[in-house]
């Protein structure tokens, strides 16, 4: 496999919570759906996660998934572009977990800031499980797995992506030393040219022992130059680099999506439990009856009270929605009551219907054929396989339970 195609993965996940909303869209989804061009990106419904929260109401997983699914496929996610899966299709994540699981210390999951907040805040269910306090385990898997990828996620999974980084440096610690690393990355040495592989132990020597990080870059580079190399080579020498080791995890970068605000219709954060959400695939008329009761600034109370943008939800979805020109309009009739609300939420409803009725034509094949989307998942899931099996194959070898 070339470091091309690594460099280039992208990986993410969401647990099926059923029919998403524009603040999917708008933080999540309409971002999937530009890396799908660029990357290769391997999206996938995170049902396990779903388990950690919700064991005691799995009836709903399965509908949840295909909901979901609909609704990245009507935002431009597309099967043919990416790949698309559902994480228990796909066993070596539960493998790898087991196997990670051995090298993560108790604090690190403990110390996860969502771990304490999600206990608390749904204090009606009883969270103290194995299960609940492995999630990061569980993820740092679903990433680890698709090697070296690109991890595409808001704000809030952060901390989850770091512990990721920090759970595969525990396991190339731990299991790539293996006795004879040392040995080997001197082997792949004399397969490069001697004067590069000269200018290597200068750089190597310089990082090791003075700490200069652009020696390491450098020397890295130099490897990655050596095109004739196998991955195992290049990946060796890079570990010897750091002196930590073969790399066999490497570090997963987070890739944050800068995540607009999306007021929901009250002005608090949008969200289907608060019962505030404007769904992707609404019915024009159900839109725009949402928008027209939709919260405006308080305090402008009558046609001919002046309104303040800045503390109106509705204003948040026109920057959003809306180009600079109607944006000025919006703002300066609000602050003057040159205009109404009513008139305000007008160019708003145009634009909010003109994005869902194209959700609602990406949408259609699939809402209309179930197969569809049963076969898609297969078929994402056979692929993703693929690349799993390869990656527990490195693995095992590295834990030394390969038994070949
Ligand atoms: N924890 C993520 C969420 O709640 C879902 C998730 C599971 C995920 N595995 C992942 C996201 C791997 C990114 C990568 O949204
Ligand atoms: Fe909000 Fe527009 Fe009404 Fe001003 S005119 S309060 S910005 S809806």
């Amino acid at each position: 496999m070339s470091n091309g195609q690594l460099d280039n993965r992208v990986v993410s996940g969401m647990r099926p919570t059923g029919r998403l909303h524009i603040g999917h869209y708008h933080g999540a989804l309409k971002n999937w759906a530009q890396l799908q061009h660029q990357h290769d990106c391997f999206f996938f419904v995170a049902d396990w996660h779903a388990l950690t929260t919700s064991y005691n109401e799995t009836e709903t997983i399965e509908q949840n998934t295909y909901e979901m699914l609909i609704d990245w496929f009507a935002s431009g996610v597309s099967p043919s572009a990416c790949t698309v899966f559902v994480q228990s299709k796909v066993p070596e994540h539960a493998e790898l977990f087991v196997l990670l699981s051995m090298v993560t210390p108790l604090p690190w999951l403990e110390r996860v800031p969502t771990y304490k907040d999600t206990i608390r805040r749904l204090n009606d269910k009883n969270l103290n499980t194995f299960g609940f306090l492995g999630y990061p385990v569980l993820q740092a898997a679903d990433i680890l797995m698709y090697r070296g990828g690109k991890v595409p996620v808001g704000a809030d999974q952060e901390a989850h992506v770091e512990v990721s980084r920090d759970i595969a440096r525990a396991f190339n610690w731990n299991f790539g030393r293996d006795e004879e690393w040392q040995s080997l990355a001197q082997k792949a040495l004399g397969r490069i040219p001697k004067k590069i592989a000269r200018q290597y132990e200068t750089w190597r020597k310089q990082y090791v022992e003075h700490g200069v990080d652009e020696k390491l870059e450098a020397a890295r580079a130099l490897v990655f130059e050596q095109s004739h190399l196998s991955h195992d080579e290049q990946e060796r020498l890079v570990g010897y680099l750091e002196d930590g080791g073969r790399i066999i995890l490497p570090e997963p970068e987070v890739l944050l999506t800068d995540t607009p605000k999306v007021p929901g219709l009250n002005g608090e954060k949008m969200s289907k439990s608060y019962n505030n959400a404007v769904l992707m695939r609404e019915e024009p008329n159900a839109l725009e009856a949402k928008i027209r009761t939709m919260q405006t600034d308080p305090a402008r109370v009558r046609r001919s009270d002046p309104g303040d943008p800045s503390k109106c939800p509705v204003y948040d979805l026109h920057k959003i929605y809306s180009n600079e020109d109607t944006l000025s309009w919006a703002a300066n009739g609000c602050k003057s009551a040159g205009i109404g609300c009513i008139d305000c939420k007008g160019p708003l409803i145009d634009s909010l219907n003109a994005e869902q009725t194209e959700f609602h034509e990406r949408a259609t094949p699939y809402v209309e054929d179930r197969n569809l989307i049963r076969n898609i998942i297969e078929k994402g899931s056979e692929k993703a396989r693929i690349v799993a099996k390869e990656t527990l194959e490195d693995v095992r070898a590295a834990v030394g339970i390969s038994f070949r």
